[in-house]
């Protein structure tokens, strides 16, 4: 019997599940109908509705969440509240070539089409092909009014709203563009954005993106534009669609043009007539490829002449006048000799593949990470398959290894055929290779799943996570100690020699006292000399007084990163204030509890490792006896002098209409003012847009002055 009528308070645990299953076909299903084959069946009033009841079904029974749930897959269902674009040009594809054999018979075949000699009279363009996402930006009387993606070539989504927010990409063209200008190019991400969104994730505890193309799409597919602009993405206009009229008869030329009216255009874009030429420019791209900032998989080359591009026309989906020259994959075969685990600093066991060595894109690769145990058998980290079914992990098989830019080389895929008879299935180990312990995967409060990561339970009694924790604690973000590396850190931590020994950071400070008074001495131990102890020494005293995001960061609290770091310190001021409060925030309710997760930036994953780690006897004591060697310094406060909001609470809320909440932030944070994500006691101003809502509320309930954009603008500039 169906229990769709039932309100979800009354449903029974059985009923609830077999109502998830249902929902989760059910939303499949549509969004099959959707996507697929264009034709939904239901309205999207229906269709959000039918999201609504699952997600308030797992919210109450969160043990029950499937892995196939329509809430854990990312990427499709938000699309279906998108409107479709026809395109007024079908966006096509590019033909492929890979070998320098392909190129010559590319422009050879121009050549022939045309009825010509190959007597390099015809010009060719070639430029980067940039791996983001193809955009189609329509302008009517220089307003820009459609940005569509590709979708299939004919319909893509609109996403208007969310292309306004790049701003690499202008909203008017000049007076004297066209009345009708369709601009087509590539929007990406930076890969430094990229990193840095990562870094950003990582130090809040969530879940890092696999790639630049792949976030990119799944930030142009969010409804909420302002997460869009949060994003940072970027374009290069590289072809056009509908025209009124051709601002110029050449592909080069109308590139120009497209720069000419504010796009950006990708300046390795060069005109050539010789194959020779046109490959001798491949190579060169290739070799900047690692250089640049944005990752491309390729060169295009298009005939130069829109004359003769009209008269070489089309294939069915690509044209014949442009071909997509790919570089090679930087993938190879190579042999699993055996899976290691390696344990960090908090615990996490990572295997790693050992290979025989492969040189993959240049590069010789030994060790490729495994991840967790699920990646090995094939589970993604929403439980999704990324491998086929039988396609395990193991020792002895022949892998598919790939080493994308500067990331660490991965194991793509299993090669059955070449699997050893004797081949058996990788078994994760239950205890920890270095201490013994119990290692175990943690279950996720909220969602009752089980963690992807499997940790070592022996914390401090951990010699892999004691030593890793005084490595990451002298490392070059923390403590920046010289003369203290990875080795030197093993040498001290074994050490049985009380005058020697380095078990936990403060050890570090009292290591020159220790063999003042002692026969051991340092200088006298083989890799260490005089002038290397003196120097050790300086390095050591030079950090006596050290800057609070260090210190903070250096305690190597988990999901604290360097960022992070550095909101506690600007939030909290000095060491003694940040450490108080988090003592007091250890109920996890109350104001202390209620400020730190008031933080912009800070969410409760991140807060509750931090109270944790406060929780912790132990780290209590090595702090204490840190604090007896070094000083943290208090925070660098912005010059702020005569601002009216330096050292206020500010809290912004509700839409905003003359700036993004970037901007608003930026701004505020300049004039010395901290922003907070939520209103509590502490608050001293919140600036609410239209639709503000409870944090509006709240701000009146306590008293907490309120006030619209336009009177923050005055505040603030007056
Ligand atoms: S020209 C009719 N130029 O590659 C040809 N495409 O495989 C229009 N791409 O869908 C495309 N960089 O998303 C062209 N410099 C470039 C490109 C480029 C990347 C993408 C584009 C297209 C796909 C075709």
């Amino acid at each position: 019997m169906s229990t769709q009528s039932v309100a979800v308070e009354d449903l029974t645990l059985e009923d609830a599940a077999a109502e998830l299953e249902r929902l989760a076909k059910e939303i499949a299903s549509n969004d099959e109908l959707y996507h697929g084959k264009d034709q939904p069946k239901i309205s999207d009033a229906e269709y959000d509705a039918l999201k609504r009841r699952n997600d308030a079904i797992e919210a109450r029974f969160p043990e029950l969440v499937r892995d196939d749930s329509p809430s854990r897959r990312v990427g499709v269902a938000p699309s279906v509240t998108f409107a479709q674009v026809v395109h007024a040009r079908p966006m096509l594809s590019l033909d492929n070539t890979f070998s320098q054999e392909d190129v010559r018979d590319f422009v050879a075949s121009v050549y022939r089409f045309l009825g010509r000699l190959p007597d390099n009279s015809i010009a060719f363009t070639a430029e980067p092909k940039i791996d983001g996402l193809s955009m189609s930006i329509r302008y009517e009387n220089g307003k820009l009014v459609t940005g569509a993606t590709r979708g299939d070539g004919t319909t893509g989504e609109n996403v208007t709203a969310n292309i306004r927010t790049i701003k690499e990409i202008p909203n008017e063209l000049p007076k004297g563009a066209p009345a009708v200008v369709e601009v087509r190019g590539e929007v990406y991400m930076a890969k430094s954005d990229f990193m840095a969104l990562n870094a950003q994730m990582e130090a809040e505890g969530k879940q890092t993106y696999v790639n630049p193309r792949n976030t990119a799409a799944g930030s142009l597919r969010q409804l909420d534009a302002k997460v869009t602009a949060s994003r940072k993405l970027k374009f290069f206009a590289y072809a056009w669609g509908e025209m009124s009229a051709m601002p110029a008869d050449t592909q080069l030329g109308m590139v120009e043009v497209f720069k000419s009216w504010g796009f950006p255009v990708n300046p390795l874009m060069k005109r050539l007539n010789s194959v020779e030429d046109i490959l001798a420019h491949y190579d060169e791209i290739g070799l900047e490829r690692p250089d640049l900032d944005y990752d491309i998989d390729g060169v295009v080359y298009k005939v130069d002449s829109l004359e003769l591009q009209a008269r070489l026309g089309f294939r069915s989906r690509s044209p014949r006048w442009a071909t997509a020259h790919k570089f090679p994959a930087e993938q190879a075969f190579t042999e699993v000799e055996s899976i290691d685990i390696q344990v960090g600093r908090t615990g996490a066991l990572t295997p790693v593949a050992r290979l025989k060595p492969i040189t993959v894109g240049g590069v010789v690769v030994t060790n490729a990470t495994l991840h967790n145990e699920d990646y090995i058998k094939g589970i993604g980290n929403s439980g999704e398959r990324i491998r086929d079914d039988d396609h395990d992990i193991r020792i002895g098989d022949t892998v598919i290894v790939q080493r994308a830019g500067d990331v660490i080389p991965q194991v793509l895929d299993v090669v059955m055929e070449r699997r050893p008879a004797d081949a058996v299935p990788y078994e994760f180990p239950k205890k920890c290779p270095v201490c013994g312990s119990h290692a175990v995967r943690e279950k996720n409060e909220k969602t009752g799943k089980l963690d992807s990561v499997t940790r070592c339970t022996g914390g401090f009694i951990c010699r892999a996570q004691a030593t890793e924790h005084l490595k990451h604690f002298v490392s070059r973000n923390a403590f920046d100690i010289e003369g203290l590396g990875s080795k030197q850190v093993d040498f001290f931590f074994e050490s049985e020699d009380p005058a020697l020994q380095i078990r936990t950071a403060p050890d570090i400070f009292t290591l020159e006292r220790r063999q003042n008074d002692s026969l051991t001495k340092l200088e006298n131990i083989e890799g260490f000399g005089k002038v290397s102890v003196a120097k050790l020494y300086a390095a050591i005293n030079e950090r006596r007084s050290i800057a609070l995001p260090r210190f903070i960061y250096a305690l190597g609290i988990r999901h604290v990163g360097e960022t992070t770091a550095r909101l506690l310190a600007r939030s909290y001021g000095t060491y003694e204030a940040f450490a108080t409060a988090m003592r007091d925030a250890a109920p996890l309710s109350g104001d202390a509890w209620n400020d730190l997760n008031a933080i912009e930036g800070i969410g409760e994953i991140v807060a509750r490792a931090i109270v944790e780690f406060y929780k912790e006897p132990r780290n209590i004591e090595v702090i204490g006896r840190l604090l007896q060697e070094v000083t943290p310094q208090e925070a660098e406060q912005p010059v702020t002098t005569g601002s009216p909001v330096a050292g206020k609470t500010v809290v912004f809320t509700g839409s905003l209409e003359k700036f993004t909440r970037d901007e608003a932030k930026a701004r505020a944070e300049s004039l010395g003012a901290k922003v907070a994500g939520s209103v509590s006691k502490k608050t001293d101003i919140v600036v609410a847009g239209p639709g503000a809502g409870s944090k509006l509320d709240k701000a009146r309930e306590l008293g907490v002055q309120t006030m619209d954009e336009d009177e923050w603008l005055a505040l603030i500039s007056g």
